[in-house]
């Protein structure tokens, strides 16, 4: 019997809030892990009134760090070998599933090996929530990486409510069917009781593809499945609702600190650092192939090219966190983009006059709201993306009225946020004409755009969105106890 201590709310993501980080002197340091999985949760839970726990991953290979507490959270490192962290993280999920469900930008790379270090990993972060889950408790398990962990989990503890929230997007089936593994994720996903997209467009095509695939029954956001007489993960019949509930951010912790005097002072400072340009246009992300960095610079060099912006005047900053730096495309495309940076440079930037700032680095929440402050022209450019919380981040730390927001159409955040310039990244030719409206436009049109965009990330938070999920959670149709799938 085990001495554990057990909570009512469980969350699974594949990685813990905190990343360990070890110092070539060995001094360790926990750092906020990077993307907008946990910049949400990590604000959910900073308002969590009682216990939880959070399973995860700490960012590093080898033996896990022992259990500890983070204020009111309990945390539960989960270990990865160096092996299970090339097959699982860096294989499966970030060269299978990520370009998969991210419109095939690349191509997957399809791998039995990995898919069962998947499946190894998957149970481990299962077992380890059932461990800590008390009776009848709820769990959110989070996002691709742990798509089998809600079939898991029911398989051993019919007694929990059991939700699950992708952050990325759901493919269509005519891009999921070529996943070797597809029934056997679908049936994952179907342990759950609720299961939450970005999108409407993302719930469907999950709809479509357990009928697709599975032969499943839908009407409305219900997915019914009659199950199999197989003994396989996730056979017993199920009755689950899939529906859209947008992610969005903390609006007014962010606010707050937008407006606080060193945010202000900060983002003063880093204006006259950049020279007091009158434009300056602003990109941040993961340097990630989603994100559209080489589209936003090719429509970006063309218009120093073309004479349309001028260095004297107008300046770009990227910022790109570092990411997945083991994985070949990604490898690929930062060489690529610092190519393109150094090439626009070469060719238009003149002395105390540069043209692209670029920087490859990692910024806190401070240093990030006082670039917000400074950005004249924001650019979120991806071809494909779940939801994308910078776009709602620089809304917010705009409340002075001024810039302005250059939106992708392939993100989710698009569906929300109407008044922002909207473009397709692949259409060169339409960025470039979009970016120099977002420049040239009337102050009083920018403000307007600006306020209906703000009123909607206030509007609809990041404690709307739990809140919503935990009401789609509450009210899914099969009750605690019932439908496990043995
Ligand atoms: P993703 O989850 O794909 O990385 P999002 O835009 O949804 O994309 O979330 C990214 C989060 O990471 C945001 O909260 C953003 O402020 C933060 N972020 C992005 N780039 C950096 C950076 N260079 N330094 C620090 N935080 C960053
Ligand atoms: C996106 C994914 C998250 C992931 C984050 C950072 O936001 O939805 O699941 O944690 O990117 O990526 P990484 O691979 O560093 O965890």
């Amino acid at each position: 019997m085990s001495s554990q201590q057990t909570y009512d709310f469980v969350i699974a993501a594949n990685r813990l809030p905190v990343d360990r980080h070890v110092h070539p002197d060995g001094s360790t340091e926990w750092r906020t892990a990077p993307g907008g999985l946990v910049t949400a949760m990590d604000s959910v839970m900073r308002g969590w009134e009682s216990g939880a726990a959070w399973v995860g991953w700490a960012g590093f290979p080898g033996e896990a760090p022992e259990p500890f507490d983070d204020g009111k959270l309990r945390l539960h490192p989960v270990p990865l070998s160096g092996k299970e962290l090339s097959d699982y993280y860096e294989g499966f999920s970030n060269d299978t599933l990520w370009p998969l469900y991210h419109d095939v930008i690349v191509a997957p790379t399809f791998h039995r090996s990995w898919f069962t270090c998947y499946r190894t990993i998957n149970q481990r972060f299962a077992d380890a929530v059932c461990e800590v889950a008390a009776e009848g408790a709820q769990v959110w398990i989070h996002d691709y990486q742990l798509q089998l962990v809600p079939a898991m989990v029911r398989d051993q503890r019919p007694d929990l409510r059991i939700g699950w929230f992708n952050h990325i997007p759901f493919p269509p089936v005519e891009l999921f069917a070529q996943l070797p593994w597809r029934a056997t994720v679908l049936r994952g996903l179907l342990g759950a009781d609720f299961l939450g997209f970005q999108r409407p467009d993302d719930a469907r095509n999950f709809a479509r593809s357990c009928r697709a695939v599975l032969g499943a029954t839908t009407k409305g956001d219900k997915v019914e499945w009659a199950g199999a007489d197989d003994g396989r993960l996730g056979a017993a019949p199920r009755t689950v609702r899939a529906a859209a509930v947008p992610i969005s951010i903390d609006a007014s912790g962010f606010r707050e600190l937008a407006d606080s005097p060193e945010v202000q002072a900060r983002a003063e400072e880093i204006r006259e650092s950049l020279g007091d340009p009158d434009v300056v246009l602003l990109g941040v992300d993961r340097l990630d192939y989603t994100k559209g960095i080489r589209h936003r610079l090719r429509a970006i060099g063309e218009l120093f090219e073309d004479g349309e912006i001028s260095p004297d005047q107008v300046t770009f900053v990227q910022v790109a966190t570092p990411s997945r730096e083991r994985v070949e495309a990604y490898r690929t495309l930062r060489e690529q983009i610092e190519g393109m940076v150094g090439r626009i440079n070469g060719d238009v930037s003149h002395l105390g006059a540069t043209a692209v700032h670029y920087l490859h680095q990692s910024y806190g929440r401070e240093e990030m709201a006082a670039l917000f402050q400074v950005a004249d022209v924001m650019l979120v450019t991806p071809l494909r993306d779940g939801m994308n919380l910078v776009a709602k981040e620089y809304v917010t730390a705009r409340h002075d009225g001024g810039g302005a927001l250059v939106l992708s159409e392939f993100t989710g955040a698009a569906e929300e946020m109407p008044q922002a310039y909207r473009c397709n990244p692949h259409d060169i030719a339409g960025l470039k004409e979009t970016i120099l409206q977002a420049i040239r436009d009337e102050p009083a049109e920018k403000e307007r755009r600006m306020r209906g965009l703000r009123r909607r990330v206030r509007k609809h938070d990041v404690q709307t969105w739990a809140q919503d999920f935990l009401a789609g959670l509450a009210a899914a149709p099969e009750k605690p106890g019932r439908g496990g799938s043995k």
